[in-house]
């Protein structure tokens, strides 16, 4: 019989929870979920009821969970500024590890977290989990094959989303590098990520620029309140809260634990719950009245060992989401767009083939397939027959470019080296 990994979340958040723990909690014949802590109770008992965890392995403090190894893989959600600090622990106490990004900022910590591995041995999966969606590996299987020849330049854009950015850069979790990383970490950790996978070369020197334009105290309109239930904005503001959370849970059909409105009130959502949130909350505030100081625009570009380069832009301001990379050769281009849901090859002069991106896609989980698609090569790594595709040498690898990348930012655009 195959064997059976035993799992523990430290962190049964939004993604801890509600996407890896329940994910594999549907892989009974692969994983079992032992063990749960979570500084927050309500998620501990939701969860905990949830994936069957007896009372007695669920903890709210991380210094008891920790005095013992709870079981064989350890999933690592909590955030940012903590997942260096519980890698660590993770390692000494001799776990296995499936790590969320971002890593760290910090260059001496990325030491560190290579040296513990060195010493401890312990497998670590870092979550970029675009490099195990459907259509990504697609565009690497076509550069590999050489359709366009050569490899020269990869033009990136990262589209955020003005709501995106609204909800998670300027009134949520990552508004503020205080408590997070900068946004080319936090968000565009993805990214570098995928580029020095495409560009298959260590990356030497990044320059980027960008900064805070619009969400700041100086933007608000004429007599804005500092909540928009408040506001005679309130019904005509993009960036209303009234409007993204409740106009909005109302059009999609009041679900009861979707995001982003799990986020803004605890499972199951109601209008109640909602309303409360946005007179007491976080997500209630003003956009332009938050404690935010993320970048809402950045331009990073990067030469790399093998001669390729690549460009790289962030940006808030755009309607929808999602990615979109042009990857230029020597004999055609390759142009991927999620939102326009394709990816299309083109050889100079010759043929044109486009392939729907949601015919590659499996259903039910996020990141276009790449959440389940971890998981799913998790259990073959852990069992030795899988490649660690997103090893914590090749996440150091691009953290080091956010690293520099941002080091240029708050440098006006310095040329940094990756490798100091
Ligand atoms: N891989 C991806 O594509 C992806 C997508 C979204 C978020 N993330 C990352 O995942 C991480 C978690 O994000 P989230 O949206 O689930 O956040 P979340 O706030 O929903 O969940 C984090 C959980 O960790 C708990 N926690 C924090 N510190 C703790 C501690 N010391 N001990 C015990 N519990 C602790 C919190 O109480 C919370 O329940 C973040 O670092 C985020 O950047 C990754």
């Amino acid at each position: 019989m195959a064997e059976i990994y035993t799992v523990a979340i430290l962190g049964v958040g939004a993604r801890g929870g509600d996407v890896y723990g329940t994910i594999i909690n549907d892989k009974k014949d692969k994983f079992r979920i032992v063990s749960l802590c979570d500084k927050k109770p309500e998620r501990l008992e939701r969860f905990g009821e949830k994936f069957g965890v007896g009372k007695d392995l669920r903890f709210t403090d991380e210094n008891e969970f920790f005095k013992e190894k709870r079981a064989d893989l350890l999933i690592i959600a909590t955030l940012d500024t903590e997942h260096a600090r519980h890698l660590l622990k993770a390692l000494e106490k001799g776990y296995d590890v499936l790590c969320e990004k971002p890593l760290t900022g910090s260059r001496e910590e990325c030491d560190r977290l290579v040296a513990a591995q060195k010493k401890y041995g312990g497998k670590v999966l870092v979550c970029h989990v675009l490099r195990y969606a459907p259509a990504f590996m697609k565009v690497g299987e076509l550069l590999d094959s050489g359709v366009i020849g050569r490899l020269v330049l990869i033009d990136a854009l990262e589209r955020v989303g003005y709501a995106h950015q609204a909800h998670s850069y300027v009134r949520g979790n990552w508004r503020n590098t205080k408590v997070a990383m900068p946004m080319i970490l936090a968000k565009c950790c993805h990214d570098l990520d995928l580029l020095q996978y495409y560009v298959g070369a260590e990356c030497e020197t990044v320059s980027s620029i960008g900064d805070l334009a619009y969400f700041k105290p100086e933007n608000a309109p004429e007599g804005a309140a500092r909540r928009c239930v408040d506001c005679k904005y309130k019904d005509t503001c993009a960036y209303s809260a009234v409007i993204n959370y409740i106009d909005r849970w109302k059009e999609s059909g009041q679900p009861e634990d979707s995001w982003p409105y799990n986020v803004v009130a605890n499972a199951p959502v109601t209008e109640e719950k909602l309303l409360k949130a946005m007179t007491e909350g976080p997500y209630g505030r003003c956009v332009f009245a938050c404690d935010n100081d993320v970048v809402d625009h950045q331009i990073t570009i990067m030469t790399f060992k093998n001669g390729v380069k690549a460009s790289l832009t962030m940006t808030a301001f755009v309607d929808g989401g999602g990615r979109r990379m042009v990857f230029h050769g020597t004999t055609g281009e390759i142009i991927f767009d999620e939102a326009e849901n394709l990816i299309s090859v083109r050889k100079y002069g010759k043929s044109r083939e486009d392939i729907p991106i949601d015919r590659l896609l499996e259903k039910g989980y996020g990141h276009g397939g790449g959440d389940a698609g971890l998981i799913n090569t998790l259990y073959d790594i852990l069992s030795g027959v899988a490649d660690e595709r997103t090893s914590l040498k090749a996440s150091v690898e691009s953290h080091l470019m956010g690293i520099a990348a941002e080091e240029s930012r708050l440098n006006g655009g310095r040329v940094e080296k990756v490798h100091k």
